[in-house]
């Protein structure tokens, strides 16, 4: 008989037992604690460094955009002006009534991809690198004359899909008179005021329309205006709106203008892009001149190099008065480099 208080063999092999347990218990808990941690962290790490679409990665400062827009583009005051407006609206309507469209008018160089770069880099972290950024570009994604059944449902699933993924896509179709009413009129639901369509919500979207056909229009219309005397910061959007409705009306056969996104007013503004004046020319030719490490102040660049390097671009009206620049700002940086490149090799 076992005496009393003293533990027998089955009393020490329980106590064992049970600090095995103990000890299983503990590891394991240890165990679920370090998975766990690592978990959080490594949902951290991803949200950190993976584009989500949320405020972290689809972000407006109004001022700030203000502010780069004023300093990058020149002459633009009505797009400038016009854009940041819209924009601030939409986005601080957590429920807008429909997606916000812009229509981009206006000649070669006068900055309606300078805009839509500087919009998408300030909008989302990624810049045109971001998921939730889409470009069509006409000539490229839909070349034929003829819209197919299957051109129609690639841009129908382009449309869904990205908007199912991130509410806040943005849409920019360049060279968009290219487009056929057929295939533009594709996206009539989706920029129309639905509440929603198959559960999924497009009215955060934003589509963006660039175009040339306005252009002629609107040189025209700013050559009469300069030779009222009338200065340029006069003209205020209500002036020009008129203009791209003529050009609609004149470039009857252009998809676009016959699309259903016009005749229902679809479209959230009109965005008329001035000619560029001989003196925005001048700004650009010293941008270029100081980002390409010609000179290293604003200060430093001899006016007559200005005058040289504008001298290789055409200018409107006539030779006399040359007043806006054919190609606006787009050839400067090839004749920046031609003139700059002729001096060193003298
Ligand atoms: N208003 C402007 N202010 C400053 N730079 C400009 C302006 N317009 C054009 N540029 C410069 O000229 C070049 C061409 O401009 P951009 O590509 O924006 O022209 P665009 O209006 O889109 O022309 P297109 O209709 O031919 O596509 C770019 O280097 C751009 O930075
Ligand atoms: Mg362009």
């Amino acid at each position: 008989m076992p005496r009393n208080n003293q533990p027998t063999l089955h009393s020490h092999s329980q106590l064992f037992l049970g600090s095995e347990c103990l000890v299983t218990i503990l590891t394991s808990i240890g165990f679920a604690t370090l998975f766990f941690t690592g978990w959080i962290l490594s949902i951290s790490v991803h949200n950190i460094y993976n584009e989500n679409c949320n405020e972290r990665w689809i972000h407006l400062d109004t001022t700030e955009l203000k502010n780069v827009l004023h300093a990058n583009v020149y002459g633009e005051h009505i797009a400038v002006k016009t854009v940041v407006i819209h924009l601030s609206a939409h986005f601080m309507d957590d429920n807008p009534p429909k997606a916000l469209a812009f229509s981009f008018h206006g000649g070669p160089g006068t900055g309606k991809t300078l805009i839509t770069k500087i919009l998408v880099n300030h909008l989302y972290k990624k810049g045109f690198k971001s998921q939730f950024v889409h470009m069509v570009v006409a000539s490229r994604d839909f070349p034929q004359n003829q819209t197919t059944y299957q051109d129609k449902m690639k841009l129908r699933k382009l449309v869904e899909d990205k908007i199912k993924q991130c509410g806040q896509s943005i849409f920019i179709f360049d060279e968009a008179d290219k487009l056929s009413p057929d295939l533009l009129n594709i996206l009539k639901p989706y920029l129309d005021h639905h509440e929603h369509i198959d559960n999924i919500v497009y009215r955060k979207a934003i589509f963006i329309f660039l175009s040339n056909t306005a252009g002629p229009m609107l040189t025209k219309h700013m050559i009469e205006f300069w030779r009222d005397g009338k200065s340029r910061d006069e003209i205020n959007l209500r002036d020009l709106e008129h203009i791209i409705a003529d050009a609609a009306v004149s470039s009857a056969g252009s998809g676009y203008y016959e699309s259903d996104l016009m005749s229902h007013h679809l479209i959230t503004a009109f965005i008329p892009f001035l000619p560029i004046e001989k003196e925005h020319v001048g700004h650009c030719i010293k941008h270029h001149l100081i980002a390409k490490r010609h000179y290293k102040h604003y200060i430093d660049i001899p006016i007559n190099k200005i005058e040289e390097i504008a001298q290789q671009l055409q200018f409107y009206p006539n030779e006399t008065d040359k007043m806006f620049s054919a190609t606006g700002c787009k050839r400067v940086e090839e004749k920046v480099d031609y003139i700059m490149g002729e001096k060193d090799q003298n």
